[in-house]
């Protein structure tokens, strides 16, 4: 599995790239926000760009800002001839840019990324919540696809009455064994108090409620999101590459990378996170106080 660091932020990359983990960047107009803001707004955007490039031993995701087609195209070739002397750049283009719900830019973002392939400009399908739109990208030609895992975790956990900031944390792992766990047992006491033949049971509204509430459509959690348009993609061999993106912990890349995924794309405190654990810690302690002094002398 390859690792893409999530940020825009120079310190972060440089020293992420310094661990030689690293096999990519992704970046999103929050993520520049961020990185913008830390600096006092003191940022020459292209240059900082160009650094960004120039440090990362691979594809950087960049992404557009227009909303329809032909924008987002115009702005990928500006992108792209741009930077690509020095990196790889690839254009993030929105699955569907759509900002209100008349529909009428849904399509918009395949387009550009059906008309990018054809000029040979590598794109990334971002803002994926579904194996459809991901399948949707694939078939439109985008050369990567990024599922937002932890954002679904938020919605799911939103739609079983959860508050983010208050019942959990934006880091905290979603433990979707426990929820199954907790959904059968809730459908179990439900059940006991039905009767009638299956087909009532089935549209029953209690029944229904207990299961629609812990899932998307059929998605339990972000890395079942993953791990849904992995396998959809192997099925039909696919060429676009999976990153799982909104990351949030080390278990959730643990488990993406269980599933298959190509790439996972971390926040720099994920990767961090990867690296640690009390008992290795307690260890390299242990390892240090034993040290005889002969031992020591060997490395004179
Ligand atoms: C990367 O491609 C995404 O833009 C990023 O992972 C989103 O992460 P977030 O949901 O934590 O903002």
């Amino acid at each position: 599995m390859k690792i893409f660091i999530d940020t825009a932020d120079l310190d972060e990359i440089r020293e992420a790239c310094s661990w030689g983990i690293v096999d990519g960047a992704t970046t999103n107009p929050s993520l520049i926000k961020r990185a913008v803001d830390k600096r006092g707004g003191n940022v020459t955007m292209e240059k900082y760009i160009r650094e960004i490039l120039e440090t990362v031993p691979g594809p950087v995701s960049l992404e557009v800002i227009a909303t329809d087609a032909e924008g987002m195209v115009e702005q990928a070739r500006l992108l792209h001839r741009k930077f690509s002397p020095y990196g790889e750049v690839v254009v993030k283009i929105p699955v569907n840019p759509s900002l209100d719900e008349s529909g009428t830019r849904d399509f918009d973002g395949l387009k550009a990324i059906q008309t990018l392939k054809n000029e040979g400009i590598p794109t990334n399908a971002t803002l994926i919540m579904t194996p459809e739109q991901a399948l949707l990208a694939a078939k439109a030609g985008a050369s990567y696809a990024s599922p937002f895992a932890g954002r679904i975790d938020d919605y799911i956990r939103k739609r079983m009455g959860l508050r983010l900031g208050v019942d959990f944390q934006k880091g905290d792992y979603f433990d979707y064994g426990l929820v199954n766990a907790l959904v059968r047992a809730r459908l179990k006491d439900v059940m006991e108090s039905k009767t009638g033949p299956l087909s009532e049971l089935y549209s029953e509204r209690d029944v229904r409620e207990v299961l629609a509430k812990a899932q998307d459509n059929g998605i339990c959690s972000g890395v079942d999101l993953v791990a849904r348009i992995v396998r959809i993609y192997r099925n039909y061999g696919y060429k676009t590459q999976v990153i799982a993106a909104s990351i949030r912990n080390a278990r959730q890349v643990r488990e993406v990378a269980e599933v298959g995924v190509d790439i996972a794309t971390l926040p720099f405190n994920v990767i961090r996170e990867m690296i640690r654990h009390p008992k290795t810690l307690e260890g390299m302690r242990r390892f240090t106080e034993d040290i005889v002094p002969s031992y020591r002398r060997l490395f004179k």
